[in-house]
């Protein structure tokens, strides 16, 4: 039997679904799960979405041309002008989710063996990005007790060397909920023109931002072009994970006449799917304000019930629908086998992602867990009631 490669096999399995056969075999004891373990929004598809999907009536479901259909190109264009972000269709690639928007960027910018400078905690999938095309991401430290802030120049600059192309910056962040400060985003922005870097701009939860705070693009920023690239989607915006559209937009002309190889090889992201999202642009702001309330009230419940318990290291996220907190355990893992295994309360339990994997530097994040608040708030408050007892037990039997 020939051996697998070395690369898939030291890639790590997705933080996010490795317990799923523990929660299954939970379920089949008859205790119920409270999943706070992944960013699935449980918000029900837009009612005009449903209606478009009703009224698809084309005869054929042909590939799409390779860039998107004019059509959602023009609509996501229309959207960042409405943020003033001045993008036209011609610098719009509709991909295949926000995930592919990363790889292809990734594609783009980076040879084997390349550097691409990330603040960890980071988004695990994009560490199997990089394994996958030989990628090195160096990380730079940010930690629960600074609310995942960006550290001070000198701390990120140090980090770029020869072989750096490019800095990824995730805002609002997943899996921490940090919005990031202008003077932060101007600190990355220097740091890029100073060392001729491209920019990985990440903002698939813009409108998810809370505290009446507004977000603040990176390509608000003057000198920015034609060095970043926007990897969007709209999984979160619109509450449709499974619909699998984003985008990569980018002023950069030879950057997107290269990438458009890459969505070639690939044929064409969704047909169906980029139809039946249309009709969702011209209400976005509306929309997105409507969800934002969801959830920050949601986030105000999970605080609520997280300080009640000191022991747990709590910080202040403002934005997307995650918060990521220092638990009193050893292991982060250990806890959260445990509460699948081992703990109910009234037949129920809570699985949340233990955020080992969510680091790059070994030994990182063995404490820390990620809570996904995508549950509304009476299941949530129970949910929550229910993590922080099974805390409390832990700690008593360990
Ligand atoms: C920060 C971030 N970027 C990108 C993605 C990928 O989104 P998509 O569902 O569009 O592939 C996610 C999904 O959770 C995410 O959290």
């Amino acid at each position: 039997m020939p051996l697998l490669s070395h690369r898939i096999q030291s890639a790590v399995a997705s933080p996010l679904r490795k317990y799923i056969p523990l929660a299954e075999a939970a379920k089949e004891r008859g205790t119920s799960i409270y999943h706070l373990n992944i960013g699935q929004p449980d918000l029900a598809i837009p009612e005009k979405m449903m209606k478009s999907i009703r009224a698809f009536d084309h005869k054929v479901l042909p590939y799409s041309h390779s860039a998107g259909i004019a059509e959602l190109r023009d609509a996501w264009a229309q959207y960042y002008q409405s943020y003033n972000i001045p993008f036209t269709r011609d610098d719009i690639l509709v991909t295949t989710g926000g995930s592919e928007a990363m790889l292809f960027s990734l594609l783009a910018v980076c040879d084997p063996g390349d550097e691409i400078i990330v603040f960890e905690p980071v988004y695990s999938n994009y560490k199997m990005y990089a394994a996958m095309l030989n990628v090195v991401l160096v990380p730079v430290p940010c930690s629960a007790e600074s609310g995942y802030h960006l550290p001070v120049r000198a701390e990120i600059e140090k980090r770029v060397s020869e072989k750096t192309r490019a800095i990824l910056v995730v805002n609002p962040n997943n899996p921490t909920g940090t919005v990031y400060t202008d003077d932060e985003l101007k600190t990355v922005v220097d740091i890029v023109n100073a060392h001729d870097l491209f920019l990985l701009a990440d903002e698939t939860y813009r409108e998810i931002v809370f505290d009446g705070e507004t977000h603040r693009s990176l390509f608000s920023f003057e000198g920015v072009n034609p060095r970043a690239i926007m990897i969007d989607s709209v999984s979160k915006r619109f509450n449709i994970c499974g619909s699998r559209m984003g985008c990569i937009a980018s002023r950069n002309k030879d950057l997107i006449t290269n990438m458009l190889k890459a969505g070639q090889a690939r044929l064409s992201p969704p047909t169906l799917d980029q139809y039946v999202i249309l009709d969702l642009f011209p209400d976005v702001k509306e929309y997105t304000k409507r969800v934002c309330k969801i959830y920050e009230e949601r986030r105000n419940v999970v605080l609520g019930i997280l300080k009640s318990e000191p022991s747990i290291v709590t910080p202040h996220p403002k934005g997307a629908f995650y918060i990521m907190i220092g638990l009193p355990v050893a292991s982060a893992d250990d806890f959260v086998k445990w509460m699948l295994n081992d703990f109910s309360r009234n037949g129920k339990t809570t699985m949340v992602s233990p955020c080992e994997d969510f680091y790059i530097t070994p030994g990182k994040g063995k404490n820390e867990i990620r809570i996904a608040y995508v549950l509304e708030t009476d299941q949530l408050k129970d949910a929550m009631e229910i993590l922080v007892d099974g805390v409390r037990e832990y700690q008593k039997n360990h």
